[in-house]
């Protein structure tokens, strides 16, 4: 979609209530048919039928026409979705710029009581196969994959992000919507993409926040340059999705992993050369503290 805030503003109520109402049917039905979908919108047929064959029209649904004709609503009506109810609670006044695609990631600037990140999770987009073994183990079994794999990453990681702030410098989580999380916006570069002036100093405050997590029992597991920001006052971490609790059977592989990207980083641009067994007393350190 070219601008989320344009077909946002393009749509009526109505539109809404039927894209709600394919959501919640695809709960039961991978495609949703169209009286299923009046009935739960609450419009009449003929209506519903206007106002689908618009939204199909601007791309904001798919449909299907085997057995019978289904819908389903697709990323960036879900992106809808999320924005409509943020801006329904007076968490989000606007939407900005995108600062950030990831391959399984969308994050835009936005206003709410602060300048915030809405991030929109991106999972199950191209890879069903980890989604699909998850869930066989499910007894409620969510009918289209990527659809349950994006929100379950976002209800991660803003579980773990309420657990680490404000102890850990991390953007504070703000709000969440189904694969959407509101954060606060961290005003400063990724440190891929600065000269510290100070990358001594850096590399200890990175350690000591890996450090406090620690002490929180979460450990990163996709720590790099390209996932901690530089302010002012000092690193935030971000991306927080796949942590893992440190009772976690590979925690300790994974956190030495952590440890030793950013090692390698501040080796290869600031020849600053760390064995592991120092950051990790670093880290335990600062774990105790
Ligand atoms: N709170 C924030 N404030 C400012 N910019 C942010 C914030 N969160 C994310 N960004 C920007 O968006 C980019 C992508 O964010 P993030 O690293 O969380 O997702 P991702 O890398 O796409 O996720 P994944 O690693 O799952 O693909 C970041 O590199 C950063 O530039
Ligand atoms: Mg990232």
């Amino acid at each position: 979609m070219e601008n989320l805030a344009e077909a946002f503003l393009g749509l009526s109520r109505e539109d809404f209530s039927l894209l709600g109402a394919i959501e919640t049917g695809m709960r039961t039905h991978e495609w949703v048919p169209t009286f299923i979908i009046s009935k739960l919108a609450g419009l009449s047929a003929s209506k519903s039928e206007y106002r689908l064959q618009h939204l199909f029209e601007k791309k904001l649904v798919v449909r299907e026409a085997q057995h019978y004709l289904g819908y389903q609503i697709n990323f960036d009506s879900y992106d809808l979705l999320a924005l409509s109810d943020f801006v329904r609670r007076d968490q989000v006044k606007s939407i900005g710029e995108r600062i950030g695609v990831g391959k399984e990631s969308v994050v835009l600037e936005a206003q709410g009581y602060a300048s915030l990140a809405i991030k929109f999770h991106r999972q199950g987009r191209t890879s069903f196969k980890h989604v699909r073994r998850l869930r066989d183990h499910l007894k409620d079994k969510p009918r289209v994959p990527w659809l349950y794999a994006a929100s379950l990453a976002a209800r991660r990681e803003f579980a773990v992000m309420e657990k680490l702030y404000p102890k850990v410098s991390i953007p504070r989580p703000v709000a969440i919507s189904r694969h959407a999380l509101a954060m606060e916006y961290v005003p400063g570069p990724l440190l891929n993409k600065i000269t510290l002036s100070d990358p001594e100093e850096g590399l200890r405050l990175i350690l000591q926040e890996v450090g406090r997590a620690l002490d929180l029992d979460i450990v990163h597991s996709d720590l790099s340059e390209f996932n901690i920001m530089i302010t002012d006052s000092g690193p935030v971490i971000i991306d927080w999705p796949q942590a893992v609790d440190a009772a976690h059977p590979h925690s300790d592989e994974l956190l030495k992993r952590d440890l030793g990207n950013v090692l390698r980083f501040f080796r290869s641009k600031y020849r600053i050369d760390m064995p592991l067994e120092e950051a990790l007393t670093a880290v335990r350190e600062a774990e105790r503290i």
